[in-house]
């Protein structure tokens, strides 16, 4: 294989040099997670107007591949089916990135791209950064720069090692630029461009408002709460999973939460058998479960909750732009962007601190917020706009390559 790509890379640098003007550039978009969908969906839609100058296949490594989880989303966000899925599953940190790099070399080595795009920072993410870089094809960073200087989480390690790997860098705020500059890295390689899951929200804010989800549940506007809770830290550990639900338990005496459960979730409350702090009700009440919900539907919920509840990155943003409280169950964030100037507070996941935090929202004391710069729904736009007039040099050549489709 070594020799395989060497060969290939000497060949290279002659055509390319020679063929380079006028070509249009060969993009693999790629897609993992969940939280890659309202990120990609942009940016392909961006693309699209270009037609002469991308070409792009859209590659999902099938980390994520429930129903809920996955199929979805392309569905609510209108974004194409992948053009390959490498159904990678499952696994151990290892063992999926290992699978996903086996699989995503084959991809590059058969089609040959100019450019990897990926985003956001899940194992998916930095699988395929090392993959295409050790072939020699450059790799675009969509949300690059965010830091938790946490290492203790896969995402921080994840980011890291994609960002040193990269040649184009989109930043989402000042914070990220900063991050970069102080890592070394140079300017000329990093873009603000604002913030892409915004795009996505912005573009489905009335489509979600008119779903009528909340009457169908006989929720009250701004009489109610949503939830969400993944993170290893927060679901790992039965003592502290405890302090959380007995936290959302007092919480879920003033307001119905609804905890949209994520499948390890749904996996460690029933493995600590903790199955009697889930309200078991038909409708809302208390802490009540539901299914991972899709992109519109969670949406709706959101625009309309007196607070959002959560563990996720994204979700962190959403509300900055939303106006709505969000209450963190962190000790940082790589976000900070979301404390300084949106809606979100870090609450750590202690039961006191959540408590503090969620009576402080529930009697009416609202952290007031702005919507960070170029958070405008305008971010794959630039983003596109920029790598079409990018000297992005092709390093495998196109006539050993076989077709992108
Ligand atoms: C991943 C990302 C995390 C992101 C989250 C959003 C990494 C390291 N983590 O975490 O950054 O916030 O997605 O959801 O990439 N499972 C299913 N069905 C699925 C997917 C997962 O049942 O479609 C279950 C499996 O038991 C699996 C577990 O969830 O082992 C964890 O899935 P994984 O993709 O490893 O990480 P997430 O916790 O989803």
């Amino acid at each position: 294989m070594g020799e395989t790509v060497r060969k290939l890379e000497t060949t290279v640098y002659e055509s390319i040099l020679s063929t380079r003007d006028g070509i249009m550039l060969r993009v693999i978009n790629v897609v993992g997670a969940r939280p890659n969908f309202m990120k990609m969906a942009p940016i392909i839609e961006a693309m699209q107007k270009y037609p002469e100058q991308f070409q792009h296949l859209l590659v999902h490594t099938g980390q994520h591949y429930d129903e809920a989880m996955s199929k979805s989303f392309f569905v609510d966000l209108g974004m194409p089916k992948p053009d390959l899925n490498l159904e990678v599953g499952s696994g151990s940190h290892a063992a999926q990135t290992a699978r996903i790099m086996m699989e995503f070399e084959k991809v590059c080595l058969n089609h040959a791209p100019d450019l990897v795009i990926v985003v956001g920072d899940v194992n998916s993410t930095m699988a395929c950064t090392i993959t295409a870089k050790k072939l020699g094809i450059k790799v675009a960073h969509v949300e690059a720069g965010l830091r938790s200087r946490d290492m203790s989480m896969p995402e921080e390690v994840n980011r890291l090692c994609t960002d040193v790997l990269c040649d184009y860098l989109f930043t989402t705020d000042h914070f990220a630029d900063e991050n970069l500059i102080a890592e070394g890295v140079s300017t000329e390689k990093i873009f603000f461009v604002g913030n892409v899951m915004i795009d996505t929200l912005l573009k489905h804010q009335e489509l979600a408002r008119g779903l009528g989800l909340i009457e169908q549940w006989g929720l009250k506007p701004r009489g109610f709460a949503t939830l969400t809770l993944h993170r290893p830290s927060n679901v790992d550990d039965p003592a502290i999973l405890r302090g959380i639900l007995d936290a959302l338990n007092e919480i879920g005496k003033e307001i119905p939460i609804v905890f949209a459960i994520h499948p390890r979730t749904r996996k460690m409350v029933k493995q600590f058998q903790f199955g009697e702090y889930l309200s078991s009700t038909e409708k809302p009440q208390g802490l009540w479960v539901t299914d991972p919900l899709g992109y519109l539907e969670f949406l709706h919920l959101n625009m309309n909750a007196m607070m959002v509840i959560t563990d996720s990155g994204g979700l962190q943003e959403e509300t900055t732009v939303l106006g709505v409280p969000c209450i963190t169950l962190r000790s940082n964030t790589e976000r900070p962007i979301t404390c300084e100037v949106g809606t979100n507070v870090i609450a750590g996941n202690s039961k006191e601190s959540i408590l503090r935090h969620a009576f402080r929202v529930l009697k009416g004391d609202l952290p007031r917020g702005k919507v960070p710069e170029k958070w405008d729904g305008r971010a794959a736009e630039r983003i596109v706009q920029i790598l079409a007039n990018l000297d992005a040099r092709p390093i495998v050549p196109h006539r050993i390559a076989g077709p992108m489709l």
